[in-house]
């Protein structure tokens, strides 16, 4: 079969396109023919490295989400049979309730390796079923981005009729929490550095926008937009570089959805402006196979497709890669295997 590798830690240049041998489902195994995988942010950091000793250094086959159709199975195996459809979970044993440090462990793509190559066996809990709504390249867009979404705005987030969302950028994850947000009922206030892209989100049904390229103060200015009341939560995607304006933005008792650092990792924080305002901090760590159950279901029922903006071929990776680091997506970025 073929397979897409990281030969070392060089950025996307370090990918080549080999030949492995087609592996075989032992016990509680699924042998899966993948069609169709996506890009994340973090998949560009894999690439050179950023996870330190925390990743597979060379020879990873790298990206955590994907879809395609069941091949065989291995002894035991119950829920799945030749023939299904299926879309990978980012971790791998992590079905349902709290995560353990093992469970979060056993995601794809960073120390194991993931789904850019024709064939892979997964265990029996690693997978779920695909909607018939949802083509493989829309399933492939979802088991991160979309998950992480769904987890900060309706699994901990408890997001209801009325309340705001305030959203930053217009990534992966920031696209699917403002159509998450819209089906739950709230109003949704959008971030961007592009007057172009805001417009794209006006449409997906953001209530208010903001360039915060335009406007530094975008957290002053969002809560204006709330009467002063502030956001019930905020979709922080940028870390150091956003996240005083975010605090700024939140109502008191509001949640701040700790996501990502898109704009750096590290930064110091006036802490009595969260202790006295009740503001919970919630750090989101992707999700459960059960919470991508519920939320693929939720995308069938109400017809709810992934923004996709383009699809390269397997052998075109690096271009997908590329195209990720040079910010001119708008939605995900796939592959078709
Ligand atoms: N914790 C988790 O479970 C989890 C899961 C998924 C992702 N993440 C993290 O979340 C972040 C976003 O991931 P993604 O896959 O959605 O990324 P992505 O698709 O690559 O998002 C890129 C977009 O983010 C926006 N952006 C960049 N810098 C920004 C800034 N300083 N302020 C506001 N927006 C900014 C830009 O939007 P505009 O072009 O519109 O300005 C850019 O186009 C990454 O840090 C990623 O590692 C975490």
């Amino acid at each position: 079969m073929k397979a897409i590798v990281l030969q070392d830690l060089g950025g996307p240049a370090s990918l080549r396109l080999v030949d492995r041998p087609d592996p075989a489902p032992g016990p509680g195994q699924v042998l899966v023919r993948l069609r169709a995988a996506s890009l994340n942010y973090r998949d560009t950091l894999i690439t050179k490295g950023g996870y330190g000793s925390r990743q597979k250094m060379a020879g990873l086959i790298p990206l955590s989400d994907g879809a395609g159709e069941v091949a065989a199975v291995g002894p035991g195996v119950r829920n799945f049979k030749p023939g299904d459809r299926v879309t990978t979970s980012f971790f791998q044993s992590w079905i349902a309730g709290e995560p353990d440090e093992a469970k979060l462990d056993d995601d794809l793509g960073r120390a194991h390796d993931g789904v850019l190559c024709e064939l892979r066996v997964f265990k029996e809990t690693g997978l779920v079923h695909t909607p018939a709504s949802l083509t493989d390249i829309e399933a492939a867009a979802t088991p991160c981005a979309a998950l992480t979404a769904w987890t900060a705005i309706v699994t901990l987030g408890h997001i209801g009729l009325g309340d705001v969302v305030l959203t930053l950028g217009t990534g992966g994850v920031s696209l699917f929490a403002i159509q998450f947000a819209r089906l739950c009922g709230a109003e949704v206030i959008a971030t961007s550095s592009s007057d172009e892209k805001l417009a794209r989100v006006r449409e997906m049904g953001a209530a208010h926008l903001i360039n915060y390229l335009d406007d530094p103060e975008w957290g002053k200015t969002a809560l204006a937009l709330t009467g002063g009341r502030g956001v019930d939560n905020v979709i922080e995607v940028g870390g150091a570089g956003t996240l005083k304006q975010s605090i700024r933005a939140v109502r008191p008792g509001g949640t701040i959805s700790l996501v990502g650092v898109l704009s750096g990792a590290r930064t110091d924080l006036l802490i009595p402006l969260i202790g006295s305002r009740n503001i919970r901090l919630q750090g989101v760590a992707v999700g459960a196979a059960g919470g991508l159950v519920a939320m693929l279901r939720a995308m069938d029922f109400h017809r709810i497709k992934p923004v996709i903006d383009r699809v390269f071929p397997m052998a075109e990776a690096r271009a997908a890669y590329e195209h990720i680091l040079s910010g001119r997506h708008f939605g995900k970025v796939c592959i078709e295997i």
